[in-house]
């Protein structure tokens, strides 16, 4: 082991640091780089081939061409930054996971096999939500850059390997999943009470398959129908600004009239009154990151 290091306080954490964790194997194979693309709550790794890694960085000729392929993680490895009180509290947050896979089904979340870790680091046992997930390739679908019918078509023409023949299959597929996804978001809500983050940029992706991945599993928060506005283990409003995110994917993507009348959710979480509280929060989250 080389200098411990304490992994839930760093801001960053080197690829190559992840390799001194005392319960990762050593493993010549394999190489944990730190993602390009981050959030607050975790850090993200891509486990990637140590082969692949080679060709990247030394190339491979093909076709009398020297070639320099970007290795593509086989995994994608997730330390949860989170304290946790005791395994109880860390149980709870894999049951909502589980609710989550329940409700949106494997094609519509990046699936994760989440295990604890007891890190022993810093000289003493700390516990570790830790997850090995499935990785997806595509385009950010970032609900803040939706501005109606176009939206998927303009998504689809920044995916760096596209076919424009495929186009309009493509854009009709994307949308049946978003709307699938949306079914399934209101169903979880209705019977259990959850709803994940929709908010953060980067949580949902579109494959260039025209699949809808929910890859930010992590923060399930609970519905709050109290005048309170609740705030998740960071301080952001996440229960009321996904619900915004929802009413955003049915209207921009889904093209669906949204009426705060007719739909008690939508009444409730969107009233503005309401919303003028949550952006004056939102506003001072971001002020203070
Ligand atoms: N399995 C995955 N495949 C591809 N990209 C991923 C995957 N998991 C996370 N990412 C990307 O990494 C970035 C950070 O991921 P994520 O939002 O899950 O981070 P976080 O720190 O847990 O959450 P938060 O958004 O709450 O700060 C996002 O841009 C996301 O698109
Ligand atoms: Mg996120």
């Amino acid at each position: 082991m080389n200098q411990p290091i304490d992994i839930r306080d760093q801001a960053h954490l080197s690829g190559s640091e992840v390799k001194n964790l005392n319960f990762i194997k050593a493993s010549k194979a394999l190489v944990f780089r730190k993602y390009y693309r981050s959030g607050l709550r975790s850090h993200i790794f891509e486990v990637l081939l140590a082969r692949d890694v080679l060709k990247e960085t030394q190339g491979e000729i093909s076709d009398g061409i020297r070639m320099f392929p970007r290795a593509r993680p086989i995994k994608m490895f997730r330390i949860l930054r989170n304290r946790f009180k005791n395994k109880e509290a860390i149980f709870q947050e894999i049951k909502k996971y589980n609710i989550l896979l329940k409700f949106l089904g494997p094609d519509l979340i990046a699936l994760s096999e989440e295990f604890l870790a007891d890190y022993t680091g810093m000289g003493k046992n700390q516990i570790l939500l830790c997850g090995l997930q499935e990785y997806v390739e595509g385009q950010i679908l970032d609900p803040w850059r939706l501005f109606g019918d176009h939206s998927l078509t303009e998504l689809f023409v920044s995916m760096p390997q596209k076919n424009m023949a495929n186009h309009q299959r493509w854009v009709e597929k994307a949308k049946k999943n978003v709307e699938i996804f949306v079914q399934g978001i209101r169903r979880m809500i209705t019977l259990t009470g959850y709803i994940p983050d929709l908010a953060g940029i980067g949580n949902l992706i579109l494959t260039p398959g025209g699949d809808l991945k929910l890859v930010d599993i992590n923060n399930i928060v609970e519905l709050n129908t109290k005048d309170t506005i609740s705030l998740d283990d960071k301080g952001y409003p996440s229960c009321d600004v996904s619900i915004e995110v929802l009413s955003i994917l049915e209207r921009e993507v889904l093209q669906q009239d949204i009426t705060l009348e007719e739909d008690p959710l939508y009444r409730f979480f969107l009233a503005p009154k309401r919303r003028e509280r949550v952006k004056k929060i939102e506003r001072e989250f971001y002020a203070n990151l």
